[in-house]
């Protein structure tokens, strides 16, 4: 089995529908009306309404031990189809209108990080993201918040929602403090919007983004990527299934790799989209022509990109 890393993928959005209505019913809970469309699926029509629906199924996540379990059994799941680390995007927002304080979010990923390591030898990481719909306020208290509580797992700092209505540029006093604060940092852009979006990404202080897919759009920009070395966190399922591209084949992974844009795999919000990481793996494998070798250098870049220290990079490496 090819060993992976995993650079994109939306905690909350890793929970499938069975462990949603399971944590909801713990709870005392109704799942919100409009969150499934079947008993194993999720419903939504297009960009917009996945992301209400997104928050609709988090809205039942209220405690540490829901945001452990979730945790937990994401990483489990990514280790059985070879995952060697995964960066987890934590929602600090999503958490706070549950009710939850920050420290009981932190402390329930982290028991699922720690329990997951002992189980399957896999190594999770967090980054802390803000919502740009939740707009700049709010970002720049994620941004604080981040930077103001060092822990040993939060690594990096991210921004995901609406890029089309919110653009990167407002966020920059946000990135200035979590960069500013040795995070690292990726940005969401050219997933919904388009090459300018991606440009607006290029100055914050970032050296991944999240998608960027779409700067394939304008030349010049994939050079610059290229040139600066920015690494792009593709995630192919969530492209081909939101939409943004009609087809694997047409998915523009393979062109923006053969650019010289280091790019990695990424399942963003697997049971919404039916991703694993694995698949995205395989996806890469049957339908963009890539071989074993080419896979492993993905891995291998997704570890160098990673935001963890330098010691836990070396040994990722050894098992790459
Ligand atoms: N939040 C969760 N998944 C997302 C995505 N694919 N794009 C933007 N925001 C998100
Ligand atoms: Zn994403």
């Amino acid at each position: 089995m090819i060993p992976k890393a995993e650079l994109h993928v939306h905690l909350e959005g890793t929970a499938p529908p069975a462990l949603i209505r399971r944590i909801a019913e713990r709870n005392g809970l109704q799942v919100p009306e409009g969150v499934f469309a079947a008993e194993d699926r999720f419903a939504y029509r297009d960009f917009l309404d996945f992301l209400q629906t997104y928050d609709l199924a988090a809205s039942v996540i209220r405690t540490a031990d829901d945001y452990r379990d979730i945790t937990y059994e994401y990483l489990c799941a990514c280790a059985r189809e070879g995952a060697v680390y995964v960066e987890l995007t934590a929602s600090p927002d999503h958490a706070r209108l549950v009710g939850l304080t920050d420290e009981e979010h932190l402390d329930g990923i982290a028991r699922g990080i720690d329990d997951a390591r002992a189980d399957h030898g896999v190594e999770g990481r967090i980054l802390i993201s803000a919502v740009r719909n939740f707009g700049v306020e709010q970002a720049l208290l994620v941004a604080r918040y981040a930077a103001g509580r060092p822990h040993p797992y939060v690594v990096g700092f991210s921004m995901a929602g609406d890029e089309q209505n919110y653009p990167a540029g407002d966020y920059a006093e946000a990135y200035a403090i979590a960069s500013g604060a040795g995070l690292g940092c990726t940005v969401h852009a050219g997933e919904w919007a388009g090459a300018d979006s991606v440009r607006a990404a290029l100055g914050l202080p970032v050296t991944r983004i999240s998608h960027g897919v779409r700067a394939i759009e304008d030349e010049r920009l994939v050079a610059e990527l290229a040139e600066r070395g920015i690494v792009l966190e593709c995630c192919p399922t969530s492209n081909v299934v939101l939409g943004v591209f009609p087809s694997y084949e047409e998915h523009p992974l393979p062109a923006l790799r053969d650019a010289g844009i280091p790019v990695t795999l990424g399942s963003d919000d697997p049971p919404y989209f039916g991703a694993t990481i694995g698949g995205e793996y395989d996806v890469c494998a049957a339908r963009m022509g890539f071989d074993d070798q080419v896979l492993r250098d993905i891995t291998r870049t997704a570890i160098d990109a990673a935001f963890c220290d330098d010691g836990l990079k070396e040994t990722l490496r050894a098992r790459v």
